[in-house]
């Protein structure tokens, strides 16, 4: 007998949800998209109808509370309060990157899902990219690293918009869309202290482009211990230099603006014989694995074996663990714990900036 799909209510159906969560959802029979939530009547509107979601809310209180939700995505701007509802729910959830804007925000919600019995993952999609999969396996077989580094610069983002039907909330009130990046903004400014707070913008970058890349480097090789050094070219540009034990350093580069129309973001490792590279692909695009390269002697020569996994869908996975996670018990693959650690870490290269007056 199949077993009944379980119900997922979305919270926040904008352009992730839509390009990449809700037609995933679609499309597997583990899952059925139970209700939808927006504080755009436009995008209920327009994402209900095209999805036929009857079941649609504008508070997330009101979704998490609905009987035919089981597990609930967060695809909002400001996750940290609906992972904390959700917690209090008991049902299982999967939420966007970053677990929410401080550390101090996410302590609590990382000792809560330790006490719950519920699924509560982290949607570092990356995780579940064959290649990434691939690369760590890789760099795990390359021995004790002389150099990591950690590069994204990222590229350009409008023109991937045209490669799916979306629908935008143009009919949200001005003053209601500045209230949670302002709030939030509050939040992140006494956190950073008096000495860090002029580099907000930069610690928001770290958070919504550079966490896929602490997550990366943490699920290759552990956190890191320490920040040996940070320096910003600009406030929209950061490079670090963390340590691992055994004097095994990574230099990190994250950077936001760049016009490239590729996409920038890879994970260089050298070992003592060879050399791992990932390339990691757009995150708007389906279907579109990272590529592996080593590089490594063969006949006296140095030979490049470069690794195009079959373009299974990094969201697809993600979704299907998730769907093991909660029927068959499976050990998740990116617990919000990860969330937490990466949360820490930001805030720590940061702090190791020089001091600045805002
Ligand atoms: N995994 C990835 O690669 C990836 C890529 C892009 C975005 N994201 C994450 O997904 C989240 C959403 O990003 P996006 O690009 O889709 O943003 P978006 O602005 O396009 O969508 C956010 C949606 O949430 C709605 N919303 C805002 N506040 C809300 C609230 N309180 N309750 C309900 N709905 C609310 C907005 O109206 C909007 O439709 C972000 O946290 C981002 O970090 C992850």
């Amino acid at each position: 007998m199949t077993a009944k799909p379980i119900g997922v209510g979305v919270v926040g159906c904008g352009k992730i949800a839509q390009m990449m969560h809700l037609p995933t959802l679609q499309e597997l029979p583990e899952f059925t998209i139970a209700a939808i939530c927006d504080i755009s009547e436009k995008v209920l509107g327009e994402v209900g109808e095209m999805y036929g979601v009857e079941r649609r809310h504008t508070g997330f209180q009101a979704l998490i509370d609905d009987p035919a939700v089981e597990a609930v995505l967060i695809c909002n701007f400001d996750h940290g309060k609906v992972v904390e509802a959700c917690l209090k729910s008991g049902k299982h959830m999967l939420v966007e990157k970053p677990l929410a804007f401080t550390p101090s925000e996410g302590r609590p919600l990382v000792e809560a899902a330790a006490k719950s019995d519920a699924v509560n993952l982290i949607g570092y999609m990356k995780f579940y990219d064959e290649g990434y999969v691939e690369g760590c396996e890789q760099i795990r077989a390359a021995g004790k690293p002389k150099s990591i580094q950690v590069h994204d610069f990222a590229g350009v983002f409008d023109p991937y918009d045209g490669l799916y039907t979306l629908s935008r909330g143009s009919d949200v009130a001005p003053e209601l869309l500045s209230k949670e990046p302002a709030d939030a903004a509050a939040r992140i400014e006494a956190e950073l202290g008096p000495d860090h707070v002029a580099y907000r913008d930069l610690y928001q970058m770290l958070l919504m482009l550079g966490s896929h890349d602490l997550a990366a480097l943490r699920g290759a090789f552990g956190a890191p211990e320490t920040v040996l050094y940070a320096r910003a070219p600009n406030m929209s540009h950061i490079i670090a230099v963390l340590g691992f034990a055994n004097d095994v350093t990574a230099v990190l580069e994250v950077s936001f603006g760049a016009q490239y129309e590729w996409w920038d973001e890879w994970m260089e490792v050298h070992g003592d014989t060879s050399i791992v590279r990932i390339d990691f692909q757009h995150p708007y695009v389906r279907n579109a694995p990272a590529t592996v390269r080593v590089r490594k002697p063969a006949n006296g020569k140095g030979a490049d074996t470069v690794m195009t996994p079959l373009p299974e869908d990094a969201f697809r996975r993600e979704w299907q663990h998730f769907a093991r996670c909660i029927r068959d018990k499976e050990t998740p693959v990116t617990p919000i714990a990860g969330g937490l650690s990466d949360l820490e870490l930001a805030l720590a290269i940061i702090k190791a900036l020089p001091p600045l007056k805002g």
